[in-house]
């Protein structure tokens, strides 16, 4: 049988990338002892009264379906009240669009913005679903290389350099994964001026917003000479520790709203009620989940860089987020082989090449598990760093 060509472009997309990961898996179920420190997903549940609203508005009978628009009308509400308090300017539910999750918003601002002959510029190091996302629009993705010496922030001269007359759009992701970077606002400046030059949306992926631990967050979306460019892509999923519930959103402008509305309905026929009440509830008050977390993932980076010291392996703080890189190359590896090695000492990390050829130097470590099981992994890391060459290819 014939299929479309779009499961051509996403056939095998990201599979490679995940080979320790699954192998990992495998090892695990077949009986090794693994810390599995790849996958990163909040390792504390959603507060209890979140659950609460959702069971409540389930008995309450809002199970039937949505009654369409860009969202329920109360959660449109929420999410337009978060961003006015946050833009400080009046944005309201036509700005606004729920979607399951950050991803389906990635999915649909790019059915929106891009096609076949268009291409997406995107930083690399990227998240690992980026490339799909772009792929299933028919765009061609670019890369523009963020530099290690420079922290991963992505420079506006490197952006402007990777443009051609085919760019459409740049997707950003601030706090960024997995790096943790975080875009300042000079850089926000830099780039949407780039933009403006050459008459390009920017998509912003800022699901780790309320995971930062140092620094400002600054969106472009919030600078009123970039917000009628701009679109902002978040969701629950981090911030309240939720991401099964899969409730994401867009908030751009009205006609990029309106414009996207048929994509989405025509995808999903309306957002689920009683989530729509779970999530409005969430983001009435900040999130005491995200405090936690903040906290959680900061102490656990700085446990990493402390149990790393003097190994030979370079942890790069994060500023933001559930990861934190360790170049390894000072050990005379890449992060492939290495991974490889670690896994066969019983732990699982991603190789940085896995998010793009800028980071084929590290490894990505998840902050998701116990302090006292990341203190072994990274013990037992830091031995595979020290011990002689000819030992650690052996293993
Ligand atoms: C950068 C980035 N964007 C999007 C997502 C997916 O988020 P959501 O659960 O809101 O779809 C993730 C999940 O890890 C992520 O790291």
């Amino acid at each position: 049988m014939r299929y479309a060509s779009i499961t051509d472009r996403l056939r095998g997309l990201g599979s490679g990338k995940w080979a320790v990961h699954f192998e990992a898996r495998r090892r695990a179920e077949a009986g090794d002892a693994i810390i599995e420190l790849t996958i990163g997903e909040p390792d504390i549940p959603p507060e209890d009264d979140l659950l609460d609203v959702c069971s409540a508005s389930m008995h309450a009978g809002r199970t039937g379906y949505g009654i369409g628009g860009g969202a329920d009308p109360e959660l449109a509400e929420a999410i337009a009240a978060k961003y006015s308090r946050r833009t400080g300017r009046t944005i309201l539910p036509a700005n606004v669009l729920a979607f399951p999750g950050t991803q389906t918003a990635l999915y649909a601002s790019m059915m929106g913005l891009a096609e076949r002959g268009d291409e997406v510029l995107v930083g690399d190091p990227l998240y690992a679903t980026y490339a799909g996302v772009i792929g299933a629009a028919g765009a061609e993705m670019r890369t523009v290389a963020l530099h290690a010496a420079n922290g991963f922030h992505m420079r506006a001269e490197d952006l402007e350099r990777a443009i051609t007359p085919r760019s459409r759009v740049v997707l950003l992701n601030s706090p960024h994964n997995p790096t943790g970077a975080i875009l300042t606002r000079p850089e926000i400046e830099a780039i949407g001026e780039v933009c403006r030059r050459h008459d390009l949306w920017i998509v912003c992926d800022e699901v780790y917003e309320e995971l930062i631990f140092e620094g400002r967050f600054v969106s472009p979306f919030d600078l009123p000479e970039l917000a009628e460019r701009s679109v902002a892509l978040s969701s629950i999923s981090k911030s309240h520790a939720a991401p099964g519930f899969r409730s994401g959103w867009a908030v751009g402008p009205a006609e990029f709203c309106a414009r996207l509305l048929p994509v989405s309905e025509t995808m999903l026929f309306g957002n689920q009620p009683f989530i729509a009440d779970m999530t409005t509830y969430a983001l009435t008050e900040p999130s005491p989940t995200a405090a936690t977390l903040r906290e959680t993932y900061k102490r656990r980076a700085e446990l990493v860089a402390d149990r790393l010291e003097g190994s030979g392996l370079a942890p790069l703080m994060p500023d933001a987020g559930m990861f934190i890189l360790v170049d390894v190359s000072g050990v005379g590896m890449g992060g492939e082989a290495f991974a490889w090695a670690a896994l066969d000492k019983g732990v699982a990390v991603m190789p940085g090449a896995s998010f793009g050829e800028q980071a084929k130097d590290f490894i990505r470590i998840s902050l998701t598990v116990p302090d006292e099981d990341l203190a072994e992994a990274c013990g037992r890391l830091a031995e595979m760093a020290r011990a002689p060459r000819t030992e650690r290819q052996i293993a």
